[in-house]
Parts: structure tokens; C-alpha cells; sequence
């Protein structure tokens, strides 16, 4: 270790007070006011009265056809919030702006990564998306029907998940950066009768072809009838005229009004795919009512959104945290968001500063891998924008360490912007431990679960720990909570709710410490974390076995000071194939091809068998102690202890 990364271990220990002039300003301290609550402490209190608060929090930020008869329903492990209310949340994130001043206000400054601009007012939001709605169901979608949607960050995104969510259709958005067969098994598990893409978008200043993978993942789709298709790049592409049709030509004549689909508070939203322990992700259902009240509130106070701010959430809306940062929340608040379709450092490493400077962004939210990244390229990138227009920073998707976090502070938010560490998951849909502007921060700790969220630490003998690390729960259901899993109930109950009898668990090792302030600390499970997305150790597996010449595969991540952690794989061959470097090669791209290249393994290592219990159970946590130098303690019920050796020769 170096002798900086001592000091700033030690630095740790320091708490970054808020700013006194800042704290009086923000929405959460007016709210207090508003409720006669002098100080922090009583706010949690009495937010601890959980069915109270979220009924008051409800008030400010959504407004329902028909009112709820309930707060809450809670049948562990199945909830449903704001029981018996009518609503769609496509009322709240659009069509209520058209009726007030916001109607002229931008929605979406979009930047394209050739440099194209172009900014959407919430009117303009709302024609495109009552025009496609009224597209989807001339191609015949229904409510309850789901569509498929495979696009890169460009308006189009937004727009095709509002007209889903408008006429109660449920979208389920993959990641373009997926591959197509990641997308077509997506699609299938969720039997999609429509899909949405484009031609093709920028990448580092060439062009991926999108539609061209939609194509191979369609292939093997019967339940999806339709492709819809953007126009991005302009260029040539191949083309199923049965099947396919130009989004301009669909919604060209399109009614400009669509009514919204007045649907039950807890009808299904979308579903999004997210990695689990087995080789089959897991489609996580998110419903509409508690979904946006728990989204807007944490958005509303988190980052103390203003009608004056100009919001960044630079993540990719393939994601949960731009399903919830980019598209719902900051709309339901009536915000205005950037949406950037490139690579962070093209053509130089400055484009974000340069798009911060450009558009006044005051609030900023990342993740440690893309400061890591900036980190590297050095604070004179930085210093050549303007970018005192920040006044609150974020971070998500994995720990930030206290270098990452010093450096976002100081040269970012040059020592005036707090940084809101916010822990939360795909499945628990919006922030559930995180800073307020109001909260004392220690560089790397969330901090606390918000007012309305309970979170503990607890043993595996189920018994609340501090000062150790333990299995991370959340105590009561919160209105963001997911539904389920599609097609899956055994392995929802399983996964979250069965090792402790009514908490959630969320599969995250942490301690709190004795200011009980919760240090995330990695996964407990066999999940790996790539710059901050998920990744299952076994989908990688699998991908690795599903090449001709490979017989068995285990799959670890290392740390890596860019990524968080890299993926480390040790392949064993089939009888009389030779290793060799060229193999290597096209098993990293094999895998690239099946998953997409996030989940490109970093090292192949050829070994001629994987450490595994007597039951055939792979033990990943040998091979990684192994692999890592550590000490890999007791192999004596492993069925080859032998081949821990040999992962030892091998790296
Ligand atoms: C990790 C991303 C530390 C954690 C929103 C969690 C974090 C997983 C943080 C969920 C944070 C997310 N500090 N770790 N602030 N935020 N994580 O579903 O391991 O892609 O369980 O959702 O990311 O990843 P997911």
C-alpha cells in the first residue's frame, strides 16, 4: 500500500459537515418545518411511523384517479401499496405538466455523441408519447402485454416507455450494450409481442448496428409480432417487411391525445432483467404507484431537486438507475435531465465536464467506476471547465472508495457540492440507504436508510451486529419494493425472503459502525460487480460451456482499480484440445458474443480441472483466495483438493 492511500484510510475518520447555509434551502428541511419537527432525530422518528409518512410524502408528489383505501398491504413476502387507487404513473411523469407552466419547460436536453442537440419540452414529451401509444395499439398491444425494448440512450428511449406504461403495456428494456442473444432470452422470458429498436447509434466514434442484432435475436422470438424501428444513423439496414416498421412512418398522422390508461396502483409497470446466482437472470416486476412515490421522494430530497436545477444522472436507462433517475423520477418532479448517448471520454476525456459547463448541470449523479476513470485522466481535464454550477454530486452501483470519493469532492464539486452515496438495488427500485444534504458524510458510507427505510446488519444467526460485517436486510416493506419475479415466485420467495423470516435480503455484505453509519461491502453472493453492473459468476459460466471446446468453467472477480472488479475465468478443455493463446482469444469473444461485452472475461486460464465439493458444486470462494494469494483454509471436503494447486500455478 502506498503511503496515500494511508492517509486516506486515515482520512476516513473525517465527517464532512453540510453546509449551514445549504441545509435551510433544502426540500427536506421545508417538509420538517412544514411538520413541526425541529432536528434530524425526530425526523426519523418519526418517519419510523412508516404507513403515516409515506401517506404524507404521497400528498406532495402524486395525484390518483381514485384515492387508495389503503396505505399498505403487507403479506410477507408480497405487498401492494396504495391499495384500491387508480392511477397510471405516465399521469404524474407527463400529462399533469401539460396543464401547468412546466408545459413550456424542457424535459430532455438530449446530446448526441456526434454533437447533435435536442432539447423536448414536457409538451413535446407529451405528443411523441400519445402518438406512439396510439401506434402500439394499432400493431395491437394491450394492457398487460409486454414489449421489448432494445435502444441506446437517445429520446426515443424515454418516449417508447412512456406510450408502454400510457395504455398499461409492460416494457421491459435491455441494456443495448447486451447482445442479441442476451436479448432474445430476455424477450422470450417475458414473451413480448412487440419490440422496439434503432438502425444503429455512436460508440466511441463508430457506429454499432443494433437493428442487425435485433434481427439475430428475432430469429428465435415467436411471440414478438412487430419490430418497431428508429431511424438513428441514417444507414442501410436489413429489413423484414412483414415484421418491421419505421417508428416515423408508425406514428406519422399518429392522434396527438392518447388517453391514459387508468389502471390499479399495483398493476405491473415493467419488468427489468438483472443477474442472480444461476445462469438465468432474473426478471424483476416493478409496479406503478408505490414505484413513483418512492422514486420522486428519494429524488425530491436526495438530491433536493429544484424547478432551477438541471439534472445529470449519467447512467444508462438500460439500467434500474435510469429507469428510476433518468425517465420516472425526475419527470414526475417536472425536472430537467441531460441525456448524453456517447462514451464519457470521446473524442476527449473532457466531454462531461464539457457538457456540464455547456448546460449549467447543477446536480450530478455517477458511478465510483466513471470518477475512477476521470481519476486516471487527471484534475487538468477538469480544470479547463467551468463547472461552478454544481451544487450536489451522487454516486452508485458499487462502494466508492475514499480516494474516488476525496477526489470527486474536491476537483468535481471543488469542495462545496456533498456527495450523496445512495445504496440501493434493481429490486428495491429507488434509494434505500443514503445521505440527505442535511447528513454529516464520512467518505465511503452511505450513511443511513431514509426516513420511511429500515435497514439492519444482522448475523447469520439472525441478531443485529455492529462494528462487523453481516448480512445487510431491509425490515419493512418500502413503496418501491418489487413485486416478484416474472414466471418465477419460488425464487423470489427464495432468493430475498427465506434465510431470515419476514426481512429482505438484500445479499450485501456491510458493517455499521458505531454512529451507525453502514459501510457497503460487497456482494455475499456469487454476483459480480463490473463497473458497477451486475453480472452472475454462473451466466458467465455458462456462456464459457456453451463454446464446443469447452468442458467446465468457474468464473471470480477480482479487484480492479477502474472496474471494481474484473472477470477471471478457469476453463477446463475438452478431452485433446490444446490450450493456446488464439483460443483464448475467441473464448473472449464468445462470450462477448452470448452476453455482451461487459461480461468479456479479463483472464482466461487453462487448467485440467476446477476445485469442487463431493455434491459437484464449483467452490468459487477457494479458487478466488487461490487466485488472490489468500489463505484458502480448510479443502479437506473438497472432492480434488488438487486442483487448487494447480489454480495456484496457473495465475
Ligand atoms: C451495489 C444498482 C455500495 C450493491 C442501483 C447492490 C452499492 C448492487 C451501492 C445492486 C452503493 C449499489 N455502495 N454498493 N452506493 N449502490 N451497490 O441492481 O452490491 O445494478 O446490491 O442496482 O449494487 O446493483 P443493481
Amino acid at each position: 500500500m502506498s503511503g496515500e492511500d494511508i492517509s486516506v484510510l486515515l482520512d476516513e475518520k473525517r465527517i464532512f459537515k453540510p453546509k449551514e447555509e445549504l441545509v435551510n434551502q433544502t426540500n427536506v428541511k421545508q417538509w420538517m418545518d412544514i411538520h413541526d419537527i425541529k432536528d434530524d432525530k425526530e425526523l426519523y422518528k418519526k418517519a419510523g411511523n412508516w404507513e403515516w409518512f409515506w401517506e404524507e410524502i404521497s400528498k406532495d408528489l402524486v395525484e390518483w384517479y381514485e384515492p387508495y383505501k389503503k396505505v399498505v398491504e403487507w403479506k410477507v413476502p408480497y405487498v401492494k401499496w396504495f391499495v384500491g387507487a387508480k392511477y397510471n404513473i405516465v399521469h404524474d411523469a407527463v400529462d399533469k405538466h401539460v396543464k401547468t407552466w412546466r408545459k413550456n419547460k424542457v424535459a430532455f436536453i438530449f446530446e448526441g455523441e456526434p454533437g447533435d442537440v435536442k432539447k423536448i419540452t414536457y409538451n413535446d414529451l407529451y405528443i411523441e408519447v400519445n402518438k406512439l401509444a396510439n401506434s402500439l395499439k394499432k400493431l395491437g398491444v394491450k394492457k398487460g402485454d409486454r414489449v421489448g425494448i432494445y435502444l441506446p440512450m437517445i429520446l426515443e428511449l424515454p418516449i417508447a416507455m412512456l406510450a408502454c406504461a400510457k395504455i398499461g403495456a409492460i416494457h421491459s428494456v435491455v441494456f443495448s450494450g447486451f447482445s442479441a442473444i442476451a436479448f432474445r432470452d430476455r424477450v422470450n422470458d417475458c414473451d413480448a409481442k412487440v419490440v422496439i429498436t434503432c438502425d444503429g447509434f455512436w460508440r466511441r466514434g463508430t457506429k454499432v448496428y443494433l437493428k442487425q442484432q435485433a434481427d439475430e435475436a428475432l430469429e428465435n422470438a415467436p411471440s414478438v409480432k412487430h419490430c418497431v424501428v428508429v431511424k438513428r444513423t441514417g444507414d442501410g439496414i436489413p429489413w423484414t417487411p412483414s415484421r418491421d416498421v419505421w417508428w416515423h412512418d408508425l406514428v406519422f398522422n399518429s392522434p396527438k391525445e392518447c388517453e391514459t390508461e387508468r389502471l390499479d396502483a399495483n398493476d405491473p409497470l415493467y419488468f427489468l432483467y438483472t443477474s442472480g446466482t444461476t445462469g438465468k437472470p432474473k426478471g424483476i416486476i416493478h409496479a406503478h404507484g408505490g414505484y413513483a412515490v418512492g422514486t420522486a421522494y428519494t429524488l425530491n430530497w436526495v438530491f433536493d431537486m429544484k424547478d432551477t436545477d438541471i439534472w445529470w444522472c449519467a447512467a444508462d436507462i438500460g439500467w434500474v438507475t435510469g429507469h428510476s433517475y433518468i425517465v420516472y423520477a425526475p419527470l414526475i418532479l417536472g425536472a430537467t435531465s441531460v441525456l448524453y448517448e456517447g462514451a464519457p471520454n470521446w473524442p476527449q476525456p473532457d466531454r462531461w465536464w464539457e457538457i456540464i459547463e455547456r448546460y449549467n448541470v447543477t446536480l450530478l449523479y455517477t458511478s465510483p467506476t466513471s470518477i475512477r476513470l476521470f481519476m486516471k485522466y487527471g484534475e487538468d481535464w477538469v480544470k479547463k471547465h467551468d463547472l461552478s454550477t454544481l451544487r450536489l454530486l451522487g454516486s452508485v452501483g458499487e462502494p466508492i472508495n475514499p480516494e474516488a470519493w476525496i477526489w470527486y469532492y474536491k476537483y468535481i464539486g471543488n469542495e462545496n457540492c456533498p456527495i450523496m452515496d445512495t445504496w440501493w438495488q434493481t429490486e428495491t427500485g429507488h434509494f434505500v440507504i443514503s445521505p440527505l444534504p442535511i447528513t454529516p458524510l464520512k467518505p465511503g458510507s452511505a450513511s443511513h436508510p431514509l426516513p420511511g427505510l429500515a435497514a439492519d446488519v444482522i448475523n447469520e444467526e439472525g441478531k443485529p451486529v455492529q462494528n462487523a460485517g453481516g448480512n445487510l436486510v431491509i425490515t419493512h416493506p418500502w413503496p418501491g419494493m418489487l413485486r416478484g419475479i416474472h414466471k418465477a415466485p419460488e425464487r423470489y420467495e427464495k432468493t430475498y425472503w427465506s434465510k431470515f423470516k419476514g426481512l429482505y435480503l438484500a445479499g450485501d455484505v456491510t458493517r455499521k459502525d458505531s454512529d451507525n453509519y453502514f459501510w457497503i461491502q460487497g456482494r455475499a453472493d456469487d454476483v459480480l460487480k463490473i463497473s458497477g453492473h451486475r453480472i452472475g459468476n454462473s451466466e458467465v459460466e455458462s456462456a464459457l460451456v456453451s463454446h464446443p471446446l469447452v468442458a467446465e468453467a468457474a468464473v471470480i472477480g477480482k479487484p480492479h482499480s477502474l472496474k471494481g472488479e474484473s472477470i477471471s475465468s478457469f476453463v477446463v478443455l475438452k478431452k485433446g484440445v490444446e490450450p493456446s493463446d488464439s483460443l483464448r482469444i475467441k473464448l473472449q469473444q464468445h462470450v462477448s458474443n452470448e452476453l455482451g461485452k461487459i461480461a468479456k472475461p479479463d483472464e482466461i486460464w487453462f487448467v485440467s480441472d476446477v476445485p469442487k465439493t463431493r455434491s459437484g458444486k464449483i467452490m468459487r470462494r477457494v479458487i478466488r483466495a487461490k487466485a488472490l494469494g489468500e489463505e484458502v483454509g480448510d479443502i479437506s471436503t473438497l472432492a480434488n483438493p488438487e486442483a487448487v494447486d494447480e489454480i495456484g500455478k496457473a495465475v
